[in-house]
Protein backbone atom coordinates (compact mmCIF):
# COMPACT_ATOMS: atom_id res chain seq x y z
CA UNK A 1 0.00 0.00 0.00
CA UNK A 2 1.39 3.17 -0.88
CA UNK A 3 2.73 5.32 2.01
CA UNK A 4 0.19 8.64 2.19
CA UNK A 5 -0.32 11.67 3.05
CA UNK A 6 -1.38 11.74 7.48
CA UNK A 7 -4.79 12.85 8.15
CA UNK A 8 -3.45 16.39 9.14
CA UNK A 9 -2.25 17.13 5.57
CA UNK A 10 -5.90 16.41 3.63
CA UNK A 11 -6.22 20.26 3.73
CA UNK A 12 -2.77 21.22 2.14
CA UNK A 13 -3.69 17.61 -0.38
CA UNK A 14 -4.00 18.16 -3.91
CA UNK A 15 -7.94 18.54 -3.86
CA UNK A 16 -7.89 16.15 -7.47
CA UNK A 17 -6.27 13.40 -5.86
CA UNK A 18 -5.34 12.10 -8.67
CA UNK A 19 -1.59 12.02 -8.42
CA UNK A 20 -2.24 9.07 -6.04
CA UNK A 21 -4.40 7.46 -9.16
CA UNK A 22 -5.32 4.31 -6.76
CA UNK A 23 -6.53 1.51 -9.57
CA UNK A 24 -10.17 0.44 -8.02
CA UNK A 25 -11.94 -2.10 -9.81
CA UNK A 26 -15.74 -2.05 -9.18
CA UNK A 27 -18.19 -5.24 -10.05
CA UNK A 28 -21.15 -4.89 -9.79
CA UNK A 29 -25.10 -3.45 -10.91
CA UNK A 30 -25.72 -0.54 -13.50
CA UNK A 31 -29.83 0.67 -13.14
CA UNK A 32 -31.39 3.39 -14.50
CA UNK A 33 -33.41 5.07 -11.42
CA UNK A 34 -37.28 5.77 -11.93
CA UNK A 35 -37.29 8.45 -9.40
CA UNK A 36 -41.09 10.06 -7.59
CA UNK A 37 -40.74 12.15 -4.90
CA UNK A 38 -43.88 13.22 -3.27
CA UNK A 39 -44.40 14.59 0.52
CA UNK A 40 -43.80 11.63 2.34
CA UNK A 41 -43.65 8.21 1.46
CA UNK A 42 -47.33 6.01 0.35
CA UNK A 43 -48.74 3.46 2.79
CA UNK A 44 -49.03 0.20 1.39
CA UNK A 45 -52.77 0.17 -0.70
CA UNK A 46 -52.53 4.18 -0.70
CA UNK A 47 -52.87 6.03 -3.72
CA UNK A 48 -50.73 9.75 -3.52
CA UNK A 49 -50.27 12.28 -5.86
CA UNK A 50 -46.43 13.19 -6.23
CA UNK A 51 -44.44 15.94 -6.69
CA UNK A 52 -41.52 15.54 -9.99
CA UNK A 53 -40.51 12.07 -12.02
CA UNK A 54 -36.98 11.70 -13.01
CA UNK A 55 -35.06 9.27 -14.11
CA UNK A 56 -31.87 9.53 -12.88
CA UNK A 57 -28.70 6.75 -13.59
CA UNK A 58 -27.88 4.58 -10.69
CA UNK A 59 -26.99 1.48 -9.12
CA UNK A 60 -25.07 0.81 -6.53
CA UNK A 61 -21.96 -0.33 -8.62
CA UNK A 62 -22.43 2.75 -11.07
CA UNK A 63 -23.00 5.14 -8.24
CA UNK A 64 -19.48 3.91 -6.49
CA UNK A 65 -17.76 3.88 -9.28
CA UNK A 66 -18.66 6.95 -9.94
CA UNK A 67 -17.81 8.11 -6.73
CA UNK A 68 -14.60 6.50 -6.49
CA UNK A 69 -13.78 8.45 -9.74
CA UNK A 70 -14.84 11.90 -8.77
CA UNK A 71 -12.97 11.58 -5.40
CA UNK A 72 -9.68 10.73 -7.52
CA UNK A 73 -9.50 7.16 -7.99
CA UNK A 74 -8.05 5.38 -11.44
CA UNK A 75 -11.38 3.36 -11.56
CA UNK A 76 -12.81 0.36 -13.73
CA UNK A 77 -16.13 -1.44 -13.55
CA UNK A 78 -17.19 -4.33 -14.67
CA UNK A 79 -20.86 -5.21 -14.81
CA UNK A 80 -23.71 -5.63 -17.50
CA UNK A 81 -25.95 -3.30 -19.39
CA UNK A 82 -29.42 -4.24 -21.52
CA UNK A 83 -28.63 -3.51 -25.11
CA UNK A 84 -31.73 -0.46 -25.04
CA UNK A 85 -31.63 2.76 -24.34
CA UNK A 86 -30.99 2.85 -20.99
CA UNK A 87 -27.87 0.83 -21.27
CA UNK A 88 -26.47 3.35 -23.80
CA UNK A 89 -27.41 6.37 -21.04
CA UNK A 90 -25.75 4.17 -18.49
CA UNK A 91 -22.90 3.73 -20.32
CA UNK A 92 -22.01 6.85 -21.84
CA UNK A 93 -22.30 8.85 -17.84
CA UNK A 94 -19.82 6.48 -16.66
CA UNK A 95 -17.80 7.10 -19.70
CA UNK A 96 -18.20 10.64 -19.23
CA UNK A 97 -16.72 10.61 -15.87
CA UNK A 98 -13.84 8.47 -16.74
CA UNK A 99 -14.32 5.16 -15.82
CA UNK A 100 -13.02 2.33 -17.92
CA UNK A 101 -16.82 0.94 -19.51
CA UNK A 102 -14.40 -1.54 -21.36
CA UNK A 103 -15.55 -4.65 -19.94
CA UNK A 104 -19.32 -3.60 -19.12
CA UNK A 105 -21.34 -5.78 -21.56
CA UNK A 106 -24.47 -5.06 -23.35
CA UNK A 107 -26.81 -7.65 -23.20
CA UNK A 108 -28.76 -8.41 -26.35
CA UNK A 109 -32.05 -9.36 -25.53
CA UNK A 110 -32.30 -8.19 -21.83
CA UNK A 111 -33.34 -5.11 -20.81
CA UNK A 112 -31.33 -3.11 -18.26
CA UNK A 113 -31.47 -2.85 -14.84
CA UNK A 114 -34.14 -0.19 -13.30
CA UNK A 115 -34.70 1.07 -9.37
CA UNK A 116 -38.33 2.28 -8.36
CA UNK A 117 -37.46 5.05 -6.14
CA UNK A 118 -39.53 6.94 -4.20
CA UNK A 119 -38.55 9.64 -1.95
CA UNK A 120 -40.13 11.89 0.56
CA UNK A 121 -39.65 15.19 1.74
CA UNK A 122 -37.62 13.99 4.77
CA UNK A 123 -35.06 12.65 2.53
CA UNK A 124 -35.79 8.99 2.97
CA UNK A 125 -36.62 6.38 0.25
CA UNK A 126 -37.60 2.95 -0.47
CA UNK A 127 -36.16 1.07 -4.00
CA UNK A 128 -36.91 -1.98 -5.49
CA UNK A 129 -34.69 -3.29 -8.26
CA UNK A 130 -35.39 -5.17 -10.86
CA UNK A 131 -32.21 -6.46 -12.49
CA UNK A 132 -32.43 -6.76 -15.91
CA UNK A 133 -29.04 -7.59 -17.53
CA UNK A 134 -27.29 -7.39 -14.01
CA UNK A 135 -28.81 -10.45 -12.94
CA UNK A 136 -27.12 -12.04 -16.36
CA UNK A 137 -23.31 -10.72 -14.72
CA UNK A 138 -21.65 -14.39 -15.28
CA UNK A 139 -17.74 -15.16 -13.90
CA UNK A 140 -16.92 -15.54 -17.56
CA UNK A 141 -17.46 -12.05 -17.95
CA UNK A 142 -14.91 -11.75 -15.00
CA UNK A 143 -12.40 -13.91 -16.43
CA UNK A 144 -12.49 -11.42 -20.08
CA UNK A 145 -11.69 -8.60 -17.66
CA UNK A 146 -8.47 -10.08 -15.75
CA UNK A 147 -6.58 -8.02 -17.13
CA UNK A 148 -8.13 -5.18 -14.98
CA UNK A 149 -7.19 -6.91 -11.71
CA UNK A 150 -3.87 -7.10 -12.22
CA UNK A 151 -2.06 -4.03 -10.40
CA UNK A 152 -4.92 -2.64 -9.36
CA UNK A 153 -5.78 -2.03 -5.35
CA UNK A 154 -9.47 -2.65 -3.86
CA UNK A 155 -12.44 -4.10 -5.12
CA UNK A 156 -15.34 -3.16 -4.33
CA UNK A 157 -18.52 -5.48 -4.40
CA UNK A 158 -22.13 -5.59 -3.70
CA UNK A 159 -24.82 -7.79 -3.86
CA UNK A 160 -26.92 -6.67 -7.09
CA UNK A 161 -25.34 -8.92 -8.98
CA UNK A 162 -25.51 -13.11 -8.86
CA UNK A 163 -23.66 -14.08 -5.34
CA UNK A 164 -21.33 -16.77 -7.21
CA UNK A 165 -20.02 -13.72 -10.06
CA UNK A 166 -19.23 -11.63 -6.24
CA UNK A 167 -17.32 -15.04 -4.99
CA UNK A 168 -15.48 -15.33 -8.06
CA UNK A 169 -14.32 -11.52 -8.03
CA UNK A 170 -13.25 -11.90 -4.51
CA UNK A 171 -11.41 -14.84 -5.94
CA UNK A 172 -9.27 -12.70 -8.56
CA UNK A 173 -9.06 -9.87 -6.58
CA UNK A 174 -6.99 -11.76 -3.66
CA UNK A 175 -5.30 -13.80 -6.06
CA UNK A 176 -3.97 -10.02 -7.73
CA UNK A 177 -3.39 -9.13 -4.18
CA UNK A 178 -6.05 -6.81 -4.08
CA UNK A 179 -7.92 -5.53 -1.10
CA UNK A 180 -12.07 -6.34 -1.09
CA UNK A 181 -14.39 -4.45 0.45
CA UNK A 182 -17.92 -5.63 -0.16
CA UNK A 183 -21.21 -3.97 0.64
CA UNK A 184 -23.67 -6.54 1.70
CA UNK A 185 -26.28 -4.90 0.01
CA UNK A 186 -29.40 -6.13 -0.58
CA UNK A 187 -28.60 -8.23 2.30
CA UNK A 188 -29.27 -12.36 1.73
CA UNK A 189 -30.68 -13.68 4.08
CA UNK A 190 -29.58 -17.16 4.73
CA UNK A 191 -27.52 -17.04 1.84
CA UNK A 192 -25.58 -20.36 1.30
CA UNK A 193 -22.36 -19.14 0.37
CA UNK A 194 -23.02 -16.39 2.96
CA UNK A 195 -19.65 -17.04 4.94
CA UNK A 196 -17.43 -17.31 1.94
CA UNK A 197 -18.61 -13.41 1.59
CA UNK A 198 -17.67 -12.37 4.83
CA UNK A 199 -13.79 -13.39 3.71
CA UNK A 200 -13.16 -9.45 2.92
CA UNK A 201 -10.87 -6.82 4.38
CA UNK A 202 -14.14 -4.48 4.92
CA UNK A 203 -17.63 -5.36 5.31
CA UNK A 204 -19.74 -2.20 5.21
CA UNK A 205 -23.29 -2.86 5.76
CA UNK A 206 -26.22 -0.25 6.86
CA UNK A 207 -28.34 -0.89 10.11
CA UNK A 208 -30.68 -3.04 8.34
CA UNK A 209 -28.34 -5.26 6.46
CA UNK A 210 -26.25 -5.82 10.00
CA UNK A 211 -29.75 -6.80 11.67
CA UNK A 212 -30.11 -9.57 8.52
CA UNK A 213 -26.33 -10.32 8.80
CA UNK A 214 -26.08 -11.00 12.23
CA UNK A 215 -29.31 -11.01 13.87
CA UNK A 216 -28.60 -7.96 16.13
CA UNK A 217 -30.94 -5.15 15.93
CA UNK A 218 -29.42 -1.49 15.34
CA UNK A 219 -30.97 0.72 17.93
CA UNK A 220 -27.40 2.60 19.30
CA UNK A 221 -23.38 2.28 19.61
CA UNK A 222 -23.98 -0.20 21.70
CA UNK A 223 -25.89 -2.94 19.78
CA UNK A 224 -23.57 -1.57 16.55
CA UNK A 225 -20.65 -2.44 18.45
CA UNK A 226 -21.65 -6.33 19.46
CA UNK A 227 -22.96 -6.77 15.55
CA UNK A 228 -19.38 -5.21 14.43
CA UNK A 229 -17.47 -7.66 16.62
CA UNK A 230 -20.04 -10.29 15.21
CA UNK A 231 -19.42 -9.37 11.30
CA UNK A 232 -15.69 -9.76 12.24
CA UNK A 233 -15.61 -12.98 13.86
CA UNK A 234 -18.15 -14.29 11.02
CA UNK A 235 -14.75 -13.90 8.77
CA UNK A 236 -14.53 -10.11 7.64
CA UNK A 237 -11.12 -8.34 9.09
CA UNK A 238 -13.15 -5.04 9.68
CA UNK A 239 -16.77 -3.95 10.25
CA UNK A 240 -17.86 -0.39 9.59
CA UNK A 241 -21.91 0.15 10.13
CA UNK A 242 -22.90 2.92 8.82
CA UNK A 243 -25.67 4.55 10.92
CA UNK A 244 -27.36 7.37 8.90
CA UNK A 245 -27.55 10.58 10.29
CA UNK A 246 -25.60 9.29 13.64
CA UNK A 247 -22.51 8.31 11.51
CA UNK A 248 -20.64 4.80 11.51
CA UNK A 249 -18.97 2.56 13.58
CA UNK A 250 -15.76 0.62 13.20
CA UNK A 251 -14.10 -2.46 14.20
CA UNK A 252 -10.90 -3.77 13.23
CA UNK A 253 -11.26 -7.23 15.24
CA UNK A 254 -9.72 -5.76 18.25
CA UNK A 255 -10.05 -1.95 18.09
CA UNK A 256 -13.39 -0.22 17.78
CA UNK A 257 -14.07 3.30 17.08
CA UNK A 258 -17.38 5.34 16.52
CA UNK A 259 -17.24 8.40 13.93
CA UNK A 260 -19.86 11.12 14.27
CA UNK A 261 -22.02 12.13 10.95
CA UNK A 262 -21.33 15.54 10.15
CA UNK A 263 -25.18 17.41 10.26
CA UNK A 264 -26.09 18.45 6.52
CA UNK A 265 -29.67 19.12 5.47
CA UNK A 266 -30.60 15.75 4.13
CA UNK A 267 -32.68 15.91 1.10
CA UNK A 268 -32.37 12.62 -0.59
CA UNK A 269 -30.56 9.57 0.73
CA UNK A 270 -30.65 7.37 -2.13
CA UNK A 271 -26.76 6.09 -3.00
CA UNK A 272 -25.44 7.98 0.14
CA UNK A 273 -24.37 4.96 1.28
CA UNK A 274 -22.27 4.45 -1.97
CA UNK A 275 -20.65 7.40 -1.60
CA UNK A 276 -19.49 6.00 1.77
CA UNK A 277 -18.34 2.76 0.25
CA UNK A 278 -16.28 4.59 -2.62
CA UNK A 279 -14.97 6.83 -0.24
CA UNK A 280 -13.98 4.56 2.23
CA UNK A 281 -12.22 2.25 -0.17
CA UNK A 282 -10.34 5.35 -1.38
CA UNK A 283 -9.25 6.41 1.40
CA UNK A 284 -8.19 2.51 3.03
CA UNK A 285 -6.20 1.76 -0.30
CA UNK A 286 -4.25 5.20 0.70
CA UNK A 287 -3.46 3.65 3.34
CA UNK A 288 -5.49 6.44 5.98
CA UNK A 289 -6.08 4.57 8.84
CA UNK A 290 -9.41 3.47 9.85
CA UNK A 291 -10.66 6.48 11.96
CA UNK A 292 -10.04 8.96 10.03
CA UNK A 293 -11.05 6.58 6.28
CA UNK A 294 -14.48 6.55 8.05
CA UNK A 295 -14.50 10.35 9.23
CA UNK A 296 -13.42 10.80 5.27
CA UNK A 297 -16.53 8.41 4.37
CA UNK A 298 -18.74 10.09 6.61
CA UNK A 299 -18.31 13.61 5.01
CA UNK A 300 -18.90 11.68 1.26
CA UNK A 301 -21.77 10.40 2.36
CA UNK A 302 -23.57 13.09 3.92
CA UNK A 303 -22.61 15.36 0.66
CA UNK A 304 -24.70 12.89 -1.25
CA UNK A 305 -27.63 13.17 1.37
CA UNK A 306 -28.12 16.90 0.93
CA UNK A 307 -28.19 16.75 -2.49
CA UNK A 308 -31.10 14.80 -5.44
CA UNK A 309 -30.74 11.40 -7.11
CA UNK A 310 -27.50 8.62 -7.10
CA UNK A 311 -24.85 9.37 -9.54
CA UNK A 312 -25.57 13.04 -9.94
CA UNK A 313 -24.93 13.91 -6.11
CA UNK A 314 -21.76 11.98 -5.71
CA UNK A 315 -19.19 14.25 -4.01
CA UNK A 316 -15.45 15.69 -5.73
CA UNK A 317 -12.79 15.10 -3.90
CA UNK A 318 -12.52 18.99 -3.43
CA UNK A 319 -16.27 19.23 -1.98
CA UNK A 320 -15.07 16.62 1.12
CA UNK A 321 -12.14 17.78 1.88
CA UNK A 322 -13.65 21.51 2.40
CA UNK A 323 -16.88 19.99 4.50
CA UNK A 324 -14.41 18.56 6.96
CA UNK A 325 -12.07 21.29 7.10
CA UNK A 326 -15.77 23.74 7.84
CA UNK A 327 -16.81 20.61 10.51
CA UNK A 328 -13.14 20.52 12.03
O1 LIG B 1 -27.75 2.56 -3.41
C1 LIG B 1 -28.66 3.26 -4.21
C2 LIG B 1 -28.95 2.50 -5.46
O2 LIG B 1 -29.65 1.32 -5.12
C3 LIG B 1 -29.84 3.20 -6.45
O3 LIG B 1 -29.11 4.01 -7.35
C4 LIG B 1 -30.59 2.06 -7.10
O4 LIG B 1 -30.28 1.88 -8.46
C5 LIG B 1 -30.28 0.82 -6.28
O5 LIG B 1 -29.33 0.05 -6.90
Amino acid sequence: MAQLPSPQSWQAEDSSGRSASPRIVVVGSINMDLVVRSERLPRPGETLIGQTFQEIPGGKGGNQAIAAARLGADVGMVGCVGNDAFGVRLRDGLNSEQVNTKFIVDLPGYASGIAVISVEDSGQNCITVIPGANGELRSSHLKLAESMFVGAGVLIVQLEVPVPTVLFAMDLARHAGMKIILDPAPAPSGHLQMQELFKVDVICPNETETEILTGIPVYDVGDATRAARRLCELGAKNAVITMGSRGALWCDGNDIGFVEAIPVNAVDTTAAGDAFTAALALRLYEAIDMDQAVRFACAAGALAASRHGAQPAMPTRQEVLQLLTKAS
